[in-house]
């Protein structure tokens, strides 16, 4: 017989690692409450959100738009609404905040990643709060959880393309992690921030 322990050793170490499964995953769910006794809910983005998308943002202040998008937007066409909303949770994956009580569903704030297709370890991320529920440590808590997704699925950086202009996003950041690089120095910059040294 076979001694199961060099073979089967052998046998284990060549057949791929399967990862633990994903705590942000599309069963996940989030409550809190913020510092103002606000509650709100989160989990991740799908599909049927488009209208909450469509609605958060004509709802949205020029400004916030302008930061969020790095351009003018009045509407998203549906292309980009089937990008922004049909992810595959794995390379792109975005985290919805909304309002708990009321009489309708408030989308609150929203952050979202790509994986860069050359590095997989490195993500772009974007991150935009409504503007009445801005300076609330909403931003905070949605860029935490993102850094969770991100690093349960092997990403460990994180750059977001930001105005240079931008300096509630610089400080945001800046106040996420300390060190945190900007890179440019046109109109636009990137944010780099390192989420292993930030929150392993
Ligand atoms: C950047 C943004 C996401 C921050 O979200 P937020 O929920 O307001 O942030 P928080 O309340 O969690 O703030 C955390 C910290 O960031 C810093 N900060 C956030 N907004 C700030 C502002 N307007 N001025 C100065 N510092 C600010 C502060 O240090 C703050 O801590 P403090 O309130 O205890 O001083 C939000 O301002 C936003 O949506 N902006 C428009 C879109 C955008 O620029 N996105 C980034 C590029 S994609």
């Amino acid at each position: 017989m076979l001694g199961a322990g060099v073979f089967g050793g052998l046998i284990l170490a060549a057949w791929p690692r399967r990862r633990p499964a994903c705590v942000y995953n599309p069963r996940w769910r989030e409550t809190f409450r913020l510092e103002d006794g606000t509650w709100i809910a989160m989990r991740l983005i799908r599909p049927s959100d488009k209208a909450i998308l469509e609605r958060a943002l004509r709802t949205a202040s020029a400004q916030t738009v302008y930061q969020r998008f790095l351009t003018v937007k009045k509407r998203f066409t549906p292309s980009e609404l089937r990008y922004l909303t049909e992810l595959d949770n794995e390379n792109r994956l975005a985290i919805g905040a909304a309002r708990i009580g009321g009489s309708t569903f408030e989308g609150a704030g929203i952050a979202r990643l790509t994986r860069d297709p050359i590095d997989p370890t490195r993500a772009e991320i974007a991150i935009a709060v409504a503007d009445h529920m801005q300076r609330r440590g909403l931003g905070i808590r949605l860029f935490e959880r993102l850094a969770q997704a991100a690093l349960e699925r092997g990403i460990r950086t994180f750059d977001c393309t930001i105005l240079a202009t931008n300096d509630a996003s610089i400080r945001f950041f800046t106040r996420l992690d300390p060190q945190a690089k900007v890179i440019g120095a046109g109109n636009l910059v990137t944010m780099r921030v390192d989420l292993v040294r930030n929150l392993v």
